[in-house]
Protein backbone atom coordinates (compact mmCIF):
# COMPACT_ATOMS: atom_id res chain seq x y z
CA UNK A 1 0.00 0.00 0.00
CA UNK A 2 1.23 3.46 -0.95
CA UNK A 3 0.37 6.73 1.55
CA UNK A 4 0.66 10.33 0.56
CA UNK A 5 0.70 12.54 3.42
CA UNK A 6 0.96 16.59 3.44
CA UNK A 7 1.95 17.94 6.56
CA UNK A 8 1.54 21.55 7.50
CA UNK A 9 2.63 24.38 10.74
CA UNK A 10 0.60 21.94 12.76
CA UNK A 11 2.66 18.88 12.81
CA UNK A 12 5.58 20.77 14.72
CA UNK A 13 3.19 23.20 16.77
CA UNK A 14 3.85 20.81 19.73
CA UNK A 15 7.52 21.10 19.16
CA UNK A 16 7.05 24.56 19.65
CA UNK A 17 7.28 25.90 16.64
CA UNK A 18 4.79 28.11 16.02
CA UNK A 19 1.84 28.34 13.32
CA UNK A 20 0.55 30.68 10.74
CA UNK A 21 -3.11 31.24 11.28
CA UNK A 22 -4.28 30.62 14.20
CA UNK A 23 -4.92 33.07 17.17
CA UNK A 24 -1.48 34.57 17.65
CA UNK A 25 0.28 32.88 14.97
CA UNK A 26 3.30 33.85 12.61
CA UNK A 27 1.78 36.11 10.43
CA UNK A 28 -0.56 37.83 13.18
CA UNK A 29 2.50 39.80 14.75
CA UNK A 30 4.38 39.83 11.53
CA UNK A 31 3.17 41.05 7.89
CA UNK A 32 4.35 38.42 5.16
CA UNK A 33 4.47 41.36 2.42
CA UNK A 34 7.23 42.83 4.45
CA UNK A 35 9.52 39.61 4.77
CA UNK A 36 8.45 36.36 2.97
CA UNK A 37 8.36 37.89 -0.70
CA UNK A 38 11.33 38.20 -3.18
CA UNK A 39 11.03 41.94 -3.18
CA UNK A 40 10.72 42.11 0.68
CA UNK A 41 14.05 40.59 0.57
CA UNK A 42 15.14 43.33 -2.43
CA UNK A 43 13.76 46.16 -0.10
CA UNK A 44 15.37 45.43 2.91
CA UNK A 45 17.60 42.01 2.80
CA UNK A 46 18.95 42.78 6.63
CA UNK A 47 14.85 42.84 8.17
CA UNK A 48 14.23 39.79 5.89
CA UNK A 49 17.21 37.90 7.78
CA UNK A 50 16.39 39.10 10.90
CA UNK A 51 13.06 37.48 10.62
CA UNK A 52 14.82 34.33 9.51
CA UNK A 53 17.47 33.90 11.92
CA UNK A 54 15.58 33.85 14.48
CA UNK A 55 13.06 30.96 13.05
CA UNK A 56 16.35 29.17 12.29
CA UNK A 57 17.22 29.84 15.59
CA UNK A 58 13.71 28.40 17.04
CA UNK A 59 14.88 25.49 14.56
CA UNK A 60 17.74 24.19 15.73
CA UNK A 61 16.04 24.69 19.69
CA UNK A 62 13.19 22.38 18.85
CA UNK A 63 12.95 18.39 18.64
CA UNK A 64 10.52 15.76 16.90
CA UNK A 65 7.67 14.93 18.52
CA UNK A 66 5.95 11.98 18.71
CA UNK A 67 3.60 13.06 15.02
CA UNK A 68 6.91 13.15 13.79
CA UNK A 69 8.28 9.52 14.99
CA UNK A 70 4.99 8.00 14.24
CA UNK A 71 5.33 9.05 10.22
CA UNK A 72 9.02 8.03 10.35
CA UNK A 73 8.39 4.46 11.88
CA UNK A 74 4.95 4.18 9.37
CA UNK A 75 7.89 4.84 6.56
CA UNK A 76 10.01 2.47 7.50
CA UNK A 77 6.82 -0.39 8.26
CA UNK A 78 5.45 0.32 5.04
CA UNK A 79 8.89 -0.13 3.26
CA UNK A 80 9.19 -3.37 4.65
CA UNK A 81 5.85 -4.06 3.20
CA UNK A 82 6.65 -3.34 0.03
CA UNK A 83 4.82 0.03 -0.20
CA UNK A 84 5.75 3.15 0.16
CA UNK A 85 4.59 6.56 2.55
CA UNK A 86 5.19 10.11 0.03
CA UNK A 87 5.98 12.22 2.42
CA UNK A 88 5.57 16.16 1.90
CA UNK A 89 5.87 18.79 4.21
CA UNK A 90 4.63 22.86 3.61
CA UNK A 91 7.24 23.28 6.43
CA UNK A 92 10.91 24.23 6.33
CA UNK A 93 11.91 22.97 9.45
CA UNK A 94 13.73 19.62 9.74
CA UNK A 95 11.69 17.88 12.65
CA UNK A 96 10.65 15.51 9.96
CA UNK A 97 14.29 14.11 9.22
CA UNK A 98 15.15 14.57 12.89
CA UNK A 99 12.34 12.23 13.63
CA UNK A 100 13.94 9.62 10.98
CA UNK A 101 11.94 9.90 8.06
CA UNK A 102 13.55 9.90 5.00
CA UNK A 103 12.71 11.51 1.36
CA UNK A 104 10.97 14.44 2.54
CA UNK A 105 9.74 16.70 0.23
CA UNK A 106 9.93 20.03 1.29
CA UNK A 107 7.85 21.85 -1.03
CA UNK A 108 8.35 25.41 0.36
CA UNK A 109 12.22 24.95 1.13
CA UNK A 110 14.16 24.44 3.78
CA UNK A 111 15.23 27.04 6.48
CA UNK A 112 18.95 25.07 7.31
CA UNK A 113 19.14 26.11 4.32
CA UNK A 114 21.05 29.10 2.28
CA UNK A 115 21.29 29.86 -1.99
CA UNK A 116 23.49 32.49 -3.05
CA UNK A 117 21.82 34.31 -5.47
CA UNK A 118 24.82 35.30 -7.41
CA UNK A 119 25.75 31.78 -8.27
CA UNK A 120 22.29 29.85 -7.37
CA UNK A 121 24.64 27.36 -5.30
CA UNK A 122 22.35 26.02 -1.74
CA UNK A 123 24.42 25.21 0.78
CA UNK A 124 23.33 23.37 4.06
CA UNK A 125 23.04 26.26 6.71
CA UNK A 126 22.19 26.72 10.37
CA UNK A 127 23.59 29.90 11.45
CA UNK A 128 22.62 33.44 11.02
CA UNK A 129 22.71 35.02 7.86
CA UNK A 130 23.19 38.50 7.33
CA UNK A 131 23.69 41.26 3.98
CA UNK A 132 27.75 40.45 4.66
CA UNK A 133 27.56 36.89 4.38
CA UNK A 134 29.54 35.62 1.96
CA UNK A 135 28.35 33.04 -0.34
CA UNK A 136 30.57 29.71 0.17
CA UNK A 137 31.11 29.12 -2.82
CA UNK A 138 31.39 31.95 -4.85
CA UNK A 139 32.72 34.15 -2.20
CA UNK A 140 30.19 37.00 -3.19
CA UNK A 141 28.88 38.79 -0.53
CA UNK A 142 25.16 40.51 -0.23
CA UNK A 143 23.31 37.72 -2.19
CA UNK A 144 23.14 34.57 0.28
CA UNK A 145 18.95 34.21 1.26
CA UNK A 146 17.08 31.54 2.74
CA UNK A 147 16.52 28.33 0.65
CA UNK A 148 12.51 28.74 1.27
CA UNK A 149 10.31 29.39 -0.90
CA UNK A 150 8.49 32.83 -0.44
CA UNK A 151 4.94 34.49 -2.01
CA UNK A 152 4.86 34.40 -5.59
CA UNK A 153 8.00 32.06 -6.05
CA UNK A 154 6.81 28.49 -7.26
CA UNK A 155 6.76 25.22 -4.85
CA UNK A 156 9.07 22.59 -5.02
CA UNK A 157 8.86 19.03 -6.45
CA UNK A 158 5.43 19.33 -7.72
CA UNK A 159 6.32 16.75 -10.29
CA UNK A 160 7.21 14.17 -7.53
CA UNK A 161 4.00 15.32 -5.78
CA UNK A 162 1.57 14.41 -8.91
CA UNK A 163 3.12 11.27 -9.34
CA UNK A 164 3.28 10.54 -5.87
CA UNK A 165 -0.43 11.00 -5.58
CA UNK A 166 -0.64 9.26 -8.69
CA UNK A 167 0.79 6.07 -7.38
CA UNK A 168 -0.67 6.11 -3.52
CA UNK A 169 -3.91 4.66 -2.37
CA UNK A 170 -4.81 7.32 0.32
CA UNK A 171 -4.38 10.44 0.76
CA UNK A 172 -3.64 12.36 4.58
CA UNK A 173 -3.37 16.03 5.31
CA UNK A 174 -2.19 16.45 8.61
CA UNK A 175 -1.93 20.31 10.74
CA UNK A 176 -2.40 22.54 7.52
CA UNK A 177 -5.29 25.15 7.29
CA UNK A 178 -5.68 24.52 3.74
CA UNK A 179 -5.56 28.29 3.09
CA UNK A 180 -3.01 28.38 0.83
CA UNK A 181 -2.19 26.83 -2.33
CA UNK A 182 -1.24 24.53 -4.46
CA UNK A 183 -1.21 22.20 -1.29
CA UNK A 184 -4.53 23.10 -0.28
CA UNK A 185 -5.46 21.58 -3.73
CA UNK A 186 -3.61 18.06 -3.07
CA UNK A 187 -6.82 16.50 -1.28
CA UNK A 188 -9.03 17.65 -4.00
CA UNK A 189 -6.60 16.03 -6.84
CA UNK A 190 -6.44 13.02 -4.80
CA UNK A 191 -10.37 12.86 -5.06
CA UNK A 192 -10.06 12.93 -8.15
CA UNK A 193 -7.58 10.14 -8.32
CA UNK A 194 -10.20 7.68 -7.00
CA UNK A 195 -8.29 8.24 -3.45
CA UNK A 196 -9.88 7.94 -0.12
CA UNK A 197 -8.86 11.47 2.03
CA UNK A 198 -8.41 11.92 5.62
CA UNK A 199 -7.48 14.59 7.53
CA UNK A 200 -6.30 14.88 10.89
CA UNK A 201 -5.99 18.44 12.26
CA UNK A 202 -6.31 20.62 15.94
CA UNK A 203 -9.63 21.55 14.14
CA UNK A 204 -11.52 21.41 10.97
CA UNK A 205 -9.48 23.42 7.92
CA UNK A 206 -10.51 25.48 5.63
CA UNK A 207 -11.01 21.96 2.90
CA UNK A 208 -12.03 20.15 5.98
CA UNK A 209 -15.77 19.36 3.57
CA UNK A 210 -13.57 17.68 0.69
CA UNK A 211 -11.92 15.04 3.17
CA UNK A 212 -14.03 11.36 3.39
CA UNK A 213 -12.67 10.84 6.79
CA UNK A 214 -11.61 13.57 9.57
CA UNK A 215 -9.93 13.11 12.95
CA UNK A 216 -8.66 15.70 15.52
CA UNK A 217 -6.72 16.59 17.99
CA UNK A 218 -3.21 17.28 19.07
CA UNK A 219 -1.08 15.96 16.33
CA UNK A 220 1.05 13.75 18.91
CA UNK A 221 -2.12 12.48 20.09
CA UNK A 222 -3.73 11.72 16.59
CA UNK A 223 -1.10 11.14 14.15
CA UNK A 224 0.41 7.96 16.82
CA UNK A 225 -3.49 6.58 16.85
CA UNK A 226 -3.49 6.88 13.05
CA UNK A 227 -0.54 4.81 12.56
CA UNK A 228 -0.88 2.81 14.67
CA UNK A 229 -4.61 1.83 12.93
CA UNK A 230 -3.16 1.50 9.53
CA UNK A 231 -0.47 -0.85 10.58
CA UNK A 232 -2.80 -3.33 12.75
CA UNK A 233 -5.82 -3.05 9.92
CA UNK A 234 -5.92 -4.44 6.33
CA UNK A 235 -6.81 -0.92 5.28
CA UNK A 236 -6.27 2.49 6.72
CA UNK A 237 -8.74 4.54 7.95
N1 LIG B 1 -1.91 19.33 16.24
C1 LIG B 1 -2.53 19.27 15.03
N2 LIG B 1 -2.86 20.38 14.31
C2 LIG B 1 -2.55 21.57 14.84
C3 LIG B 1 -1.91 21.71 16.11
C4 LIG B 1 -1.59 20.52 16.80
N3 LIG B 1 -1.00 20.55 18.00
N4 LIG B 1 -1.76 23.04 16.36
C5 LIG B 1 -2.27 23.69 15.30
N5 LIG B 1 -2.76 22.82 14.40
C6 LIG B 1 -3.40 23.11 13.12
C7 LIG B 1 -4.27 24.34 13.13
O1 LIG B 1 -5.61 23.97 13.48
C8 LIG B 1 -4.18 24.83 11.68
O2 LIG B 1 -5.27 24.31 10.90
O3 LIG B 1 -2.38 23.38 12.19
C9 LIG B 1 -2.87 24.26 11.18
C10 LIG B 1 -1.82 25.31 10.92
O4 LIG B 1 -2.29 26.14 9.87
P1 LIG B 1 -1.34 27.32 9.34
O5 LIG B 1 -0.84 28.10 10.48
O6 LIG B 1 -2.08 28.02 8.24
O7 LIG B 1 -0.07 26.54 8.73
P2 LIG B 1 0.04 25.82 7.33
O8 LIG B 1 -1.26 25.22 6.90
O9 LIG B 1 1.21 24.92 7.39
O10 LIG B 1 0.39 27.06 6.34
C11 LIG B 1 0.72 26.72 5.00
O11 LIG B 1 1.37 29.02 4.58
O12 LIG B 1 2.42 30.97 5.16
C12 LIG B 1 2.54 29.81 4.45
O13 LIG B 1 4.64 28.92 3.94
C13 LIG B 1 3.70 29.00 4.96
O14 LIG B 1 3.92 26.60 4.80
C14 LIG B 1 3.07 27.65 5.27
C15 LIG B 1 1.77 27.67 4.50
Amino acid sequence: MNIFVLTGAGISAESGLGTFRERGGLWSRFDPARLATPEAFAADAEEVHAFYNLRRQGVRAAAPNAAHRALARLQKELAGRGGRLFLCTQNVDDLHERGGAAAVMHMHGEILRARCLACTAATPWAEDLSVATPCPSCGRAGGMRPDVVWFGEVPLHLDAIEAGLAESDLFVAIGTSGAVYPAAGFVARARRLGLPTHEINLDPSDTADAFHTAAYGPATETVPAWVEGVLAGPRPR
